[in-house]
């Protein structure tokens, strides 16, 4: 009995230690607090601020901020985008130019709000003149995603484009195959398809924003949104 009292009391102190190290110095005794979330919290907003350090790759020399996502840290549903482009290297967020501003559009119309959902990219750093990734940047810079899904757990991701599809569904098909049916990774649901800015690029083919809607129609489904 002694013995199972020390271990418990030795698990506690463990638990208290981890705590301390992410700079929780005060965990309530009332259950309803979010002691859970609070720890979520701060290992979620120490992980921006190393991806917002970071000098993993050569594209950190070039960059002027780097951007980890941003939204909600519980959301069911992220979106997952290739890399920063030029606006989003100047603001250090996703996803806030042309093809941010059409990407917000589709998210209201599918009856969420920016706020509520969780956007980023495969890398986080802007690649010069917006070529896409390599793949060493994309080696040097998955762990940050890795872990950003690991704390969120999303129900679905919508991977835009062929780098993100490709990237999660060890690929090389591209996105006009894959996009429109669920594919899975790690047991999360993933809904490729196209990159806003490709619908930006061809405004005047109306069938490929027809495309994108049916694919949202369908992530809309299964997070009871219709
Ligand atoms: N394109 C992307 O893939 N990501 C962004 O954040 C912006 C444009």
């Amino acid at each position: 009995m002694e013995e199972k009292i020390d271990r418990l009391l030795a698990q506690i102190e463990g638990n208290l230690d981890y705590l301390r190290e992410l700079g929780i110095d005060y965990v309530p005794g009332d259950k309803s607090l979010p002691a859970g979330d609070l720890s979520k919290k701060k290992v979620f907003s120490s992980l921006e601020q190393e991806i917002r350090q970071c000098r993993k790759c050569p594209l950190a020399e070039l960059r002027k901020n780097a951007v980890p996502g941003e939204g909600c840290i519980d959301a069911d549903l992220m979106f997952v985008g290739e890399g920063p482009g030029r606006d989003e290297d100047l603001q250090g967020k996703p996803f806030v130019g042309r093809a941010g501003e059409l990407l917000t559009k589709i998210i209201k119309a599918m009856k969420f709000e920016r706020e509520s959902v969780y956007i980023t990219n495969v890398i986080k750093c802007r690649p010069p003149g917006n070529r896409n990734p390599k793949s060493h940047e994309i080696e040097a810079c998955k762990g940050y995603l890795f872990k950003q899904i690991e704390l969120i757990s999303p129900k679905v991701i919508v991977t835009l484009g062929n780098v993100p599809t490709r990237f999660f569904l060890n690929t090389k098909t591209g996105i006009t195959s894959l996009r429109g049916r669920f594919h899975t990774y790690k047991g999360i649901r993933i809904m490729p398809t196209f990159h806003p800015s490709y619908l930006v690029r061809n405004e005047e083919d109306r069938s490929l924003k027809k495309m994108v809607w049916l694919d949202m129609q369908k992530v809309m489904a299964v997070l009871g949104k219709k």
